[in-house]
């Protein structure tokens, strides 16, 4: 049984971006391969894109889906073991397991809380569920990592780069936000990117926001935004809270907002972003809607990596 965790449970990245590419121009050749099977979706936090984008490629695939929103729709989950259960109704254990049996293969979505680096950072929740399904996982956005976002965003880069015929420059920027965000979406990003040697990946970001060293050694640092976005291929905007004072917004500089005069200095770059974003705080209204963005682009190649994966599992070729 093979888990899709990460980058790391993928061999070769260049062949899966490719056929990914190759299933988007034509998403229903694989019907016979999703017959019968059944793709089960939990959410322990909200989504739009990822569960939709899931459901979508398991249609394309033939393949029944169910979706459970845990807070909305089903007992309180007790994640602790050896506690005594007076305010939670069902423990981890039998849920992931009993919910595994209604499936073959299982999503999964579960947020940090960013109040402890450690548990977060060893993903001990994300293990659990690993442990207790008796079918393969798809990660859906863990503590740490969002592969399947991931995996669609170097999609995207693949298309808008003709499957990396030359060398481009992508830019990771730090941007502001009013809430203390996950650094998943960056941690992954730095992971998939790092076995793409035609890309020349910088993350720009404050001092303050540094991220973990495991994801982001070998990678190039630049603190002053302005610098980095000279002669950028992709921006990629997003925010996250300190790594290394842990979930914190440390200082919140809206002058990193993404606005028009930092895409003049690059070389007519695209925007990129994971979405959902807060406009006129992360980036202005004027670049999400110029010819620069390509977020929808993004957002919908998210049906091709689920899509993939998803196939790739129930062929078990993964
Ligand atoms: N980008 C992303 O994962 O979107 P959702 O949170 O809406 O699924």
């Amino acid at each position: 049984m093979k888990n899709f965790f990460s980058v790391e449970d993928i061999n070769d990245v260049y062949k899966i971006i490719y056929e990914s590419i190759l299933i988007k121009k034509n998403p229903y050749n694989f019907q016979h391969v999703g017959k019968n099977k059944t793709i089960g979706l939990v959410f322990f936090n909200p989504s739009l894109r990822t569960r939709i984008s899931c459901q979508k490629a398991a249609f394309n695939l033939g393949c029944n889906v169910w979706i459970l929103d845990i807070e909305k729709n089903s007992w309180k989950i007790e994640m602790n073991d050896g506690n005594i259960m007076e305010n939670t109704q069902e423990h981890i254990k039998e849920a992931i397991s009993v919910m595994s049996l209604y499936c073959d293969i299982l999503g999964v979505r579960t947020f940090p809380k960013l109040l402890n680096r450690d548990y977060d950072y060893e993903e001990v929740l994300f293990k659990k569920i690993l442990l207790y399904s008796k079918v393969p996982v798809v990660n859906l956005e863990s503590a740490t990592l969002h592969p399947l976002q991931s995996l669609a965003d170097v999609i995207t880069i693949a298309e808008y780069s003709s499957f990396f015929k030359k060398k481009c420059k992508l830019v990771l920027s730090w941007a502001p936000h009013v809430k203390p965000i996950p650094q998943s979406v960056a941690n992954s990003l730095s992971q998939w990117v790092s076995k793409i040697k035609e890309i020349n990946f910088i993350i720009a970001c404050p001092k303050e926001y540094d991220l973990c060293k495991k994801f982001s050694k070998n990678i190039k640092i630049e603190f002053d935004q302005k610098k980095a976005f000279n002669n950028a291929d992709f921006i990629y905007a997003k925010n996250w809270s300190s790594y290394s004072n842990y979930g914190k917004i440390i200082i919140n500089d809206f002058s990193w907002i993404i606005n028009m005069e930092k895409m003049n200095l690059t070389n007519n770059a695209k925007l990129m972003h994971c979405l959902p974003v807060r406009r006129n705080i992360v980036v202005e209204d004027n670049v999400l809607d110029s010819k620069h963005s390509i977020v929808l682009e993004q957002a919908e190649n998210r049906i091709y990596a689920a899509q993939i994966i998803f196939l790739k599992m129930l062929q078990k070729s993964l």
